[in-house]
């Protein structure tokens, strides 16, 4: 790409394993310092090599953090400790990182060569979220589950339904607090224009991943603004069983908001898409992956009218990677954290 001669160019670099809010919000923070964002991701070895191997693989981690809106290019296998020839091979003025230390195995800062040269920059960490977080969340659940299901779950979901929170039970765990500034920070604030045409998607959308990603990329292709309807906490819980959603409505919000495919989102949308839905937001095409369609509560389909006016179409993302199949291979890799 050419490059203007007062561009600002900033570097980031992380693992973006289970890529979360707080790592794109970090991102969203680089990017505001400069005018191009590099991003470099490093290697499974790398990682395996420093602190033990990542959930996600390579391809998954560097299509996650492509898929950022903030983001303008990745560098695939960057060193985990951050070098001048890194930054001086894509001409980037400096690096940035969340204020906290990261080391190497042997307990070396793995910024020292940067701040040294005095091209190191932090931005603020995003309190309440982290990998290690939502990794435990899952092994709570998990464990809860493994309890007996049934007499536990039952009084918890009991009390929880009669308490008017928008939280279930298992999202009450989270320690993030979202704030109306985060959400103006993350959304894009963009109309559509005319002419264009509006698609639809619905969904949980839970510990956002590169399944809904890809889903969302064929999504954008079949229109020009995307609109992704998120189900509240107790709607999710009601079709998904008792340990779900693990990240609560307003976490969920922002991961799907970083995303570069989405251009609005609903927030706690209603699970049948109804014609008023339809209508007031001008939707041309529903969509929806080839993940299983649970019934409304009456037994019907939820996507009875967008099929009717012949506006519903089913895509097929090429990747079958579901929520529950991030907790199996964390269950399954017993990751030690
Ligand atoms: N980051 C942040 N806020 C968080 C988590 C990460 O700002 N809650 C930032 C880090 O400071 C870093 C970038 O995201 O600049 C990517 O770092 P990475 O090595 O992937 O993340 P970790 O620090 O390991 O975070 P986590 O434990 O959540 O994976
Ligand atoms: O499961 P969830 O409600 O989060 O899915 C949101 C949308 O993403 C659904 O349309 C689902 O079919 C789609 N999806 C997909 N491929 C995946 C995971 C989800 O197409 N691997």
């Amino acid at each position: 790409m050419a490059q203007s001669e007062n561009q600002v160019r900033v570097w980031v670099d992380g693992c973006f394993d289970m890529v979360h809010f707080g790592h794109a919000n970090a991102i969203r923070q680089a990017k505001q310092m400069g005018d191009y964002l590099i991003v470099g991701v490093h290697s499974d070895e790398e990682i395996a090599n420093h602190k033990g191997p990542p959930v996600f693989n390579e391809k998954e981690r560097y299509k996650m953090v492509r898929a950022i809106k903030w983001v303008d290019e990745v560098i695939e296998n960057a060193p985990y400790v951050t070098t001048l020839e890194s930054l001086d091979k894509y001409n980037c003025d400096f690096c940035v990182h969340g204020d906290d230390i990261t080391t190497t195995v042997d307990g070396t800062d793995t910024y020292h060569l940067v701040k040294k040269a005095n091209r190191y920059k932090e931005c603020k960490r995003t309190e309440g979220v982290s990998t290690t977080d939502i990794v435990g969340r899952m092994l709570l659940v998990t464990r809860t589950h493994h309890r007996g299901p049934e007499e536990l779950n039952k009084d918890q979901v009991g009390a929880i339904s009669q308490d008017h929170s928008t939280k279930s039970p298992w999202t009450g765990v989270a320690q993030f607090l979202p704030t109306t500034k985060k959400i103006i920070q993350f959304a894009e604030g963009k109309e559509p224009s005319p002419g264009d045409k509006i698609v639809y998607v619905a969904g949980a959308f839970d510990l956002f991943h590169v399944g809904h990603c890809d889903f969302l990329e064929k999504a954008a292709a079949e229109g020009d603004f995307v609109i992704v309807g998120l189900h509240s906490d107790q709607v999710v819980n009601h079709y998904r069983g008792a340990n779900n959603p693990i990240m609560n409505l307003h976490e969920r919000v922002l991961s799907v908001l970083a995303c570069r495919y989405v251009s609005e989102v609903v927030i706690g949308a209603p699970y049948e898409v109804t014609a008023e839905l339809m209508d007031h937001f001008k939707v041309d095409l529903v969509c929806h992956g080839k993940t299983p369609i649970m019934p409304t509560e009456d037994g019907s389909d939820p996507y009875a009218v967008p099929k009717e006016r012949k506006k519903f179409k089913m895509l097929d993302s090429g990747n079958d990677l579901t929520t529950q199949k991030i907790v199996e291979r964390i269950i399954r890799n017993r990751l030690d954290y």
